[in-house]
């Protein structure tokens, strides 16, 4: 099948999360199995122009009522396989994407032409395949900032190459959507039937993702869990209600972990490579990360990571909310040390520089560090997550793979990938919690500390069993081949 990625991030060209780390990861497990794929994203300032190779000739692309020009990049993608390998496209375009960050610049609002650079490279999208004379059999779009390419498909482009081509929309976070004043519309060049048609409108505003999500073939998110969840009023950002009327097309498929990046048994990022049979390396790691940190150079004491955006999504208000988060008063509490590295909303990265110099086992780095991220994964004995919720998750996943607890909040794709702590018979591979408040993480903290004290044996089994488990893409990468056989199935697409 011919498959093409459309999103605006991709490892190892763009990053601001997980989103990045799926989109590689999958199209690197569906190229494995034989499928032909191709990524497009856009060329921000952070991806080094002079590797790689520029098409010959401007694009146009349609813009309004106009038409406006950019230029496209390629590269192959690392990692790729040999006999078949994957195609990203670059979107480069000055005005839109010549500037430092992706949606804006951390701890700042977003760009304000947010709208008109997603429309863009939305539409740009259709006019590289007519450049290549490569169509899609599917074209994956992922979040809000590509969901204009199921809308355009279906309203706009389903013609010249695309007759049978379908789209799938994944939503990565509910919670961000791309609603902006609907004078922003005018860039799709559509006509305003297609506004209230493709369900544009929210509030006589303009909502990319609603449109997206009423427009594709078929709509999926990163976790069981979290597709149930979504259908609810509590979790569904106000869409709840297109979710639940489209729950036929709509299906929850777990993210994987890339285990060539993400492999305590081959990571070169880690002082020293361990796995179940040699844990030498991990204490290492532990050793590593205390100074790196500044931390007491201690092993008996249980180190906790953290590594986050730092946004509400992620429990920072209720960890470390001034006056009431819940982390400094475990780390005055309790026996262990915390090692934190993220970055995101101001306030948070304040208290965080302010928790750091008033207690000696808390320690923040503040800023996007990745190969620091291998070494908390790697030197931490517990990872903390209490999101408020939580589409798929990597993190607690890396946590497992390289023999690290989670302690998480028992929500979407943590639920799907984290067995709750027995401390009768010893089974489990995390510690878990249901309330997102600052109590339940103080006392499941408390609970993992004191396990790690009292329990011993049943923690070094519980690392074991983590590490054996297996998240690698394989599965997940055959759930999406079924699920867009199944699309155009349901299309009447045949060929
Ligand atoms: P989300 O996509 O909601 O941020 P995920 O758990 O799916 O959450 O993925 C987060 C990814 O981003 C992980 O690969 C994590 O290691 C990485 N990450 C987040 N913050 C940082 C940071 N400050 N430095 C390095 N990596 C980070
Ligand atoms: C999102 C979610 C996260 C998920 C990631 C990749 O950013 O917050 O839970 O793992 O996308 O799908």
């Amino acid at each position: 099948m011919k498959i093409l990625m459309a999103a605006s991030e991709a490892v190892p060209f763009a990053k601001t999360g997980g989103l990045a780390d799926v989109v590689s990861a999958l199209a690197l497990a569906l190229a494995k199995q034989g499928h032909e794929i191709r990524i497009i994203i856009p060329r921000y300032y952070s991806v080094d122009r002079t590797r790689l190779t520029a098409l010959e000739g401007a694009l146009g692309v349609p813009m309004g009522g106009g038409e406006e020009w950019c230029e496209v990049l390629t590269a192959t993608l690392p990692g790729s396989p040999k006999n078949n390998p994957i195609e990203v496209y670059f979107i480069d375009h000055e005005k839109y994407f010549g500037r430092d960050g992706i949606y804006g610049i951390p701890s700042e609002p977003d760009f304000l032409d947010n709208p008109r650079r997603f429309t863009f490279f939305s539409r740009a999208v259709f006019q590289v395949c007519r450049k290549t004379g490569w169509f899609p059999d599917v074209v994956h779009a992922h979040d809000w900032p590509a969901a204009l390419v199921p809308v355009f498909l279906k309203y706009a482009e389903r013609k010249g190459g695309f007759e049978k081509t379908v789209s799938v929309l994944t939503i990565h976070n509910l919670g961000y959507q791309g609603i902006y004043h609907k004078d922003n519309y005018n860039h799709t060049g559509m006509g305003w039937e297609i506004f209230y048609n493709a369900g544009f409108d929210d509030w006589n505003m303009m909502n990319l993702l609603k449109a997206g999500l009423c427009s594709a073939d078929t709509i999926n998110t990163v976790s069981p869990h979290y597709a149930e969840e979504t259908k609810t009023q509590h979790y569904g950002f106000r869409l709840d209600g297109i979710l639940r009327y489209r729950a036929e097309d709509y299906r929850g498929i777990l993210n994987g972990i890339d285990t060539d990046l993400w492999n305590p048994r081959t990571d070169k990022l880690i002082p020293q490579t361990y796995s179940e049979k040699d844990m030498a390396g991990k204490l290492k790691a532990k050793e590593a990360l205390q100074k790196a940190y500044d931390l007491p150079p201690d092993p008996k004491v249980p180190i906790i990571g953290l590594i986050s955006r730092l946004t509400g999504q992620k429990g920072v208000g209720e960890l470390f909310g001034p006056s009431f988060g819940s982390a400094y008063s475990f780390c005055r509490d309790m026996n262990l040390q915390f090692a934190i590295l993220g970055t995101g909303e101001a306030w948070c990265e304040n208290e965080l520089r302010s928790l750091s110099s008033r207690l000696s086992n808390l320690k923040a780095k503040i800023g996007y560090d990745e190969s620091m991220s291998h070494l908390v994964e790697a030197g931490s004995d517990f990872f903390l997550m209490p999101s408020r919720y939580e589409p798929s998750g990597l993190n607690q996943m890396y946590s497992l793979n390289y023999g690290t607890i989670p302690i998480v909040r028992n929500t979407g794709g943590l639920t799907d990938t984290i067995e709750n702590f027995n401390q009768e018979t010893g089974a489990g591979t995390g510690f878990m919690f249901d309330d997102p408040t600052p109590n339940a993480i103080y006392n499941t903290v408390g609970w993992a500390v004191w396990a790690w004290y009292n329990r011993r044996p049943q923690i070094e089994a519980m690392r074991i069993r983590g590490m054996s488990q297996d998240f690698s893409w394989a599965k997940s990468a055959k759930q999406y081949i079924e699920m867009y056989e199944w699309t155009r199935k349901k299309q009447g697409i045949t060929k």
